[in-house]
């Protein structure tokens, strides 16, 4: 797809919806965008490339815009594939193209695609001048990988993102937040943050303060929309998010293989809803992937994770859940644990260690249950579901 930005800044990205999961991992249900822009000036600049099994249709994007014209410039914002695939490929057609990364990217740029000349390196003192725009340069490392920079054009005041501010979601028939069903990307967005970035908080924010002085009138990022009317609304969400403020709510997570663990969870959300938290949700966590519990985990103050018991530990999926947990470490969180003892028990012990890995703030009582649930067990699954509906609503 072919879009103005304005009236020498071009959308030349790509849509994705193939892809079945990005990085051979996340689901795609709604597919993913690589975006990429071209600069039209007596520089003519190129800004990221495309997953290379999209180039054919990525270079009828560049050929639409710039017709028989050679490209000056392509500026490698981030190494990922995603983004990097097509380097080569636009080498081969643009052989004169000169390479603009920084020190840290080209090592990446030989290593990966075995390109030696024409390499530009860049720093945060570079201007590059295309005519009417000058481009700046920012690192931003580990957001996502070390050598993650952004590029600003001090003349329209756009920052080429890259991953920053990213959404999943191909991009059906407009490019512009303000022209596009916009919660359905927030909602993408907070995954995409969450599965990706999630891990990298604090760079988050450390890019956040050196962004902080720029005039941004659009941000161009490398996955989603382009946003040009609530600018101030994403970077809120990428401030939040970084930092783990969540919404006042609740996400109870379980792993039950006969249902006695999956009863007791409803139990739980029985006593957040009656102590008066509406947001509630329930996800077995044998069904829903990582990505959407990642997610809502971000998402919500609130963690309630069980499990039953199986081979002497928690149950796979739970195992899973916990260790993608302690390698993201979000913080501010509550966490209440529960589960099914059955004959072996281990579930619940398994869940006690990960609680004092991840340090979150414990919601009491630990509740495991031996075969089915008593009204013993009732009263102290309720209690769980009360006291952290307490810790959320007060914040
Ligand atoms: Fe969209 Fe880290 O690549």
């Amino acid at each position: 797809m072919v879009k103005k930005i304005n009236e020498t800044v071009y959308y030349v990205g790509v849509n994705d919806r193939r892809i079945h999961r990005f990085e051979n991992f996340w689901p795609m249900p709604h597919g993913v965008s690589y975006n990429s822009y071209v600069i039209k000036d007596d520089k003519i600049t190129l800004i990221d490339t495309v997953e290379v099994s999209k180039f054919d249709k990525f270079l009828s994007n560049i050929i639409e815009v710039i017709g028989d014209r050679d490209i000056d410039y392509l500026v490698v914002n981030h190494m990922e594939p995603d983004h990097s695939g097509s380097i080569a490929n636009i080498v081969m057609k643009y052989p004169n193209i000169k390479i603009i990364g920084n020190a840290t990217t080209m090592p990446m740029i030989e290593g990966y695609y075995k390109q030696h000349d024409n390499l530009i390196t860049v720093n945060a003192d570079t201007v590059l001048d295309l005519g009417y725009h000058k481009l700046v340069f920012a690192p931003i490392p580990m957001v996502h990988w070390p050598e993650s920079m952004v590029t600003y054009d001090t003349t329209d005041k756009i920052l080429f993102s890259n991953d920053a501010f990213g959404t999943f979601g191909t991009l059906d028939g407009g490019i512009f937040d303000d022209e596009l069903d916009i919660e359905f990307y927030i909602d993408e967005m907070r995954r995409y943050y969450s599965n990706i970035v999630g891990k990298y908080g604090m760079p988050v924010q450390k890019a956040l303060k050196a962004l902080g002085g720029l005039e941004i009138k659009v941000i161009a990022p490398s996955h989603g929309p382009v946003w040009r009317s609530d600018i101030s609304r994403v970077i809120g969400l990428y401030d939040k998010w970084s930092k783990c403020e969540a919404e006042a709510g609740v996400v109870i997570i379980f792993g039950s293989m006969y249902g006695y663990t999956e009863e007791a969870a409803e139990i739980i959300a029985e006593a957040v809803v009656e102590a008066g938290v509406k947001n509630v949700r329930i996800y077995d966590a044998s069904k829903t992937h990582l990505s959407y519990l990642l997610s809502e985990i971000w998402k919500y103050k609130g963690v309630v994770i069980g499990s039953c018991a199986y081979n002497g530990s928690s149950f796979t999926p739970i195992k899973n859940l916990c260790s993608s947990l302690e390698l993201y470490m979000p913080k501010n969180k509550y966490l209440g644990i529960f589960g099914g003892m059955s004959w072996c028990g281990g579930g619940v012990s398994t869940l006690q260690k990960f609680a004092e890995n991840i340090k979150w703030e414990m919601v009491a009582p630990a509740v495991e249950i031996k075969y089915t649930t008593k009204d013993s067990d009732i009263s102290k699954l309720k209690e769980i579901g009360t006291n952290i509906a307490g810790l959320v609503i007060k914040g």
